[in-house]
């Protein structure tokens, strides 16, 4: 059913702006293997992780692919894996060398952010589950230091990294590794977006803290589970875990 790109100017947040469309009798018919893609020049309540505000001023890019999910929200969160390998290809595509990416789905680049996802699932009006995938990527500007949990840059301000790359030429990057990424991942299932992500994934094998609500734990981070949840083995204990949700600290930040 293709792709379906809507360019909107500011908006409160791309992922209110999809859940709206997805109702548009026009976008009915993306249903069950089209996208749609909204994208906004800013964002007035653009939204991150965990309920976190997400900054947005003209200048970055901000999207939200709707991605049918047929078979229910049960597989949803494997689309934000898709997503990341897809958002670090895409730099790579748009000259940006060594994205990595940090569980679950943020994209580094030198160790500081410049880009993550917000994968949510949600019903339309007719009952039918879609991933509302999120993404922003710091192309001019990033949080102030100090407003973030973790180190944040944007692609203008990497030292040494040379011209940032343009939002229309990321975003056509991007959409070509999603559609590439989500087509492996319908006909294959999720083994290969996994081995894809570990391929590009940060600190696997390193020391790693992870802060759960109140309680914090840490260990080595083992890798992903078979399903994208983080493996670590604590250090105290040497007892294996599998965290679905948290944020995840490494060394030196
Ligand atoms: C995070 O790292 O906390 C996720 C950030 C996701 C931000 C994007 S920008 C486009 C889309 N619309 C939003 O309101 N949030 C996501």
């Amino acid at each position: 059913a293709g792709w379906r790109l809507i360019a909107l100017g500011a908006v409160d947040s791309t992922q209110t702006e999809a859940l709206r469309a997805l109702d548009v009798r026009a976008n009915l018919d993306l249903w069950p293997t089209g996208v749609l893609v909204i994208q906004a020049a800013e964002q007035l309540g653009g939204r991150g992780r965990h309920g976190r505000t997400w900054a947005s001023p003209p200048g970055n890019l901000y999207m939200t692919a709707a991605i049918p999910c047929p078979d229910g929200p049960r597989h949803g969160p494997e689309v934000g894996f898709v997503a990341g390998v897809a958002a670090a290809r895409a730099l790579g595509d748009a000259g940006v060398r060594g994205a990595r990416l940090k569980w679950p789905n943020d994209v580094l680049v030198e160790g500081a952010k410049v880009a993550g996802l917000l994968p949510e699932s949600v019903t339309d009006s007719l009952g039918r589950w879609w991933i509302l995938l999120g993404l922003g990527i710091n192309v001019a500007h990033a949080p102030p230091a100090g407003e973030t949990l973790y180190p944040a840059v944007a692609l203008a301000d990497r030292p040494g990294g040379g011209p940032a790359p343009t939002v229309p030429a990321l975003l056509s990057a991007l959409l070509g590794r999603l559609c590439e990424g989500l087509a492996l991942w319908r006909s294959d299932g999720f083994p290969p977006i996994r081995a894809a992500w570990l391929s590009h994934g940060h600190g696997v094998g390193e020391p790693v803290r992870v802060r759960l609500g109140a309680e914090t734990i840490t260990g080595v981070f083992q890798g992903l589970a078979p399903d994208g949840a983080l493996h670590l083995r604590e250090s105290e204990s040497g007892r294996e875990r599998v965290v679905l949700a948290g944020d995840v600290f490494f060394p030196g930040t």
